[in-house]
């Protein structure tokens, strides 16, 4: 709060400042450039995306192809609708182990350079080339010493015309595995180089028997059925690697559920998208289980949207064990406003952990908590769910307003959960985990007063 007042009489100084000599330019007021100061950015924050070969219609890289969109990135950047992530930041926790947003000062920075003409630079200051891979690689695999992930679960073939609409590819392929095995990591990548122009977004889901109510998906049966998020892949995720001595535990049977956002490549592009496993060496179990959940919207009935109506939806989970709430992924379709994950302590006390306040159907994103934040919660904790949706007008995502939407699988129909990871642990385990959180807590409140 002070921080911004600061900033807004800065700015102030520097625009009286500017009236009266308007040419003694400072270095704090002389215009950002591109190779200076926004190539660094763009290359940290824009081109998993923007470049050629990859999802976005347009490459960020040279200055050349940057330049021509500036007027339409500035309006993105200052919406916070680019880099994609639609957290609140006035509400719960905000610190992510992948975030991709940009901060303050970076937004004020490409504004300002925007603002001044989007003025090229001196060619020297431009920093050497991001490099990018350009072949198919597992990420993985060289990590663990391997020359791939332990098992490679295919999607069936689609082929995305050049121009069509984009399309959501639903197929379910068996994982064929045996015995039950622990996973370590897994990473989803399209099947080609090529594939990586039209492959939006990929989420594979795993469905399995579990006879353990603490393990099942969902509180509510019908939902239990379609399994839990295995991962899910969205350009620039590298992949999902367990924390040390956790896992999620496969079983025989089990079947992944595809579900693939698929854009136009401008060509016909014929595509796979394979997700790698990883699994911990026969033996070596580790000691806790992840699990995904899918919380809130789990009474079908609850999603009873009318026309040119905003609604207000909720729903709760019990959590039966102590655990560590590591992600939060919002799932709504075009109605989707926001969302907001609470929790209800034991004692009564109320958190708010995370919110998504403007959300965005293209982009169904995990957000997952720094090592240092994911709340530790004890067992009896209720999470809740409560889902905003807007059926009006005043949604441009909106396709009609003046219909009733309920719950469904089509992106016209609509739904109401988030997909949250916890790791289960017992009394004591969590107990050790809460003892350091606190210890790190006070080093850090140490570590601040030193400071001052
Ligand atoms: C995770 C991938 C991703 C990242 C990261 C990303 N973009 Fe985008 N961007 C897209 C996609 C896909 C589109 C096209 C769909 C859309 O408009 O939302 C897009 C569209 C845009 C547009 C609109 C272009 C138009 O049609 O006017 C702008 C501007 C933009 N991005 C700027 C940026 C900037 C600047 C950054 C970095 C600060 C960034 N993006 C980071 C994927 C991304």
């Amino acid at each position: 709060m002070s921080r911004r007042r600061n900033l807004g009489i800065l700015g102030a100084a520097f625009a009286t400042a500017a009236l009266i000599t308007p040419r003694a330019a400072t270095a704090a007021d002389t215009p950002p450039t591109f190779t200076k100061d926004i190539a660094p950015i763009f290359q940290e924050k824009c081109e998993a995306c923007h470049r050629p070969n990859s999802i976005a219609p347009m490459s960020l890289v040279t200055y050349e192809d940057a330049r021509p969109w500036a007027r339409s990135i500035r309006t993105r950047v200052e919406a916070r609708q680019m880099p994609p992530w639609d957290i609140d930041r006035t509400v719960g926790i905000q610190k992510f182990k992948n975030d991709r947003s940009l901060s303050d000062d970076q937004v004020q920075t490409i504004v300002r350079w925007i603002d001044a003409g989007a003025p090229k630079g001196d060619a020297k200051d431009m920093p050497a080339p991001k490099h990018w891979p350009e072949e198919q690689g597992w990420y993985y695999a060289s990590m663990f010493g391997q020359a791939g992930p332990d098992l490679v679960i295919k999607s069936t073939p689609w082929t995305q015309k050049s121009g069509a609409n984009d399309t959501w590819w639903r197929p379910v392929v068996m994982t064929g595995i045996t015995e039950p095995r622990w996973v370590r990591a897994i990473e989803i990548r399209p099947g080609s180089v090529k594939g990586r122009k039209i492959t939006h977004h990929a989420i594979a889901r795993l469905e399995q028997q579990e006879d353990n109510p603490l393990f099942a998906v969902s509180d509510d049966p019908t939902l239990a059925a379609q399994g839990g998020t295995f991962m899910e892949w969205a350009v620039g995720k590298q992949g999902e690697l367990m924390r040390p001595n956790s896992g999620k535990l496969m079983l025989p049977g089990s079947k992944i559920h595809w579900d693939i956002h698929y854009s136009n490549g401008g060509e016909d592009v014929t595509d796979i998208v394979e997700l790698g496993v990883y699994f911990y060496p026969k033996g070596q179990e580790p000691k806790y289980r992840q699990v995904l959940h899918l919380m809130g919207g789990t009474n079908a009935a609850g999603v009873d949207i009318p026309p040119n109506a905003v609604k207000q939806t909720e729903g709760f989970f019990v959590m039966r064990e102590n655990g560590r709430v590591e992600s939060f992924q919002p799932h709504m379709h075009l109605r989707g406003k926001a969302m907001e994950m609470t929790a209800i302590l034991p004692t009564g006390q109320v958190q708010v952990l995370s919110k998504v306040s403007n959300f965005n159907f293209n982009w169904m994103t995990s957000y997952f908590y720094a090592d240092d934040v994911a709340p530790l919660l004890p067992k009896g904790t209720i999470l809740k769910i409560t889902a905003w949706h807007d059926n009006t007008s005043s949604n441009k995502n909106n396709p009609d307003p003046n219909v009733w939407v309920g719950y469904g699988d089509r992106t016209v129909d609509e739904m109401a959960h988030a997909w949250v990871n916890v790791t289960y642990m017992g009394d004591a385990d969590f107990k050790t985990e809460l003892d350091a959180r606190r210890a790190l807590k006070g080093k850090s409140t140490q570590q601040q007063q030193q400071q001052q």
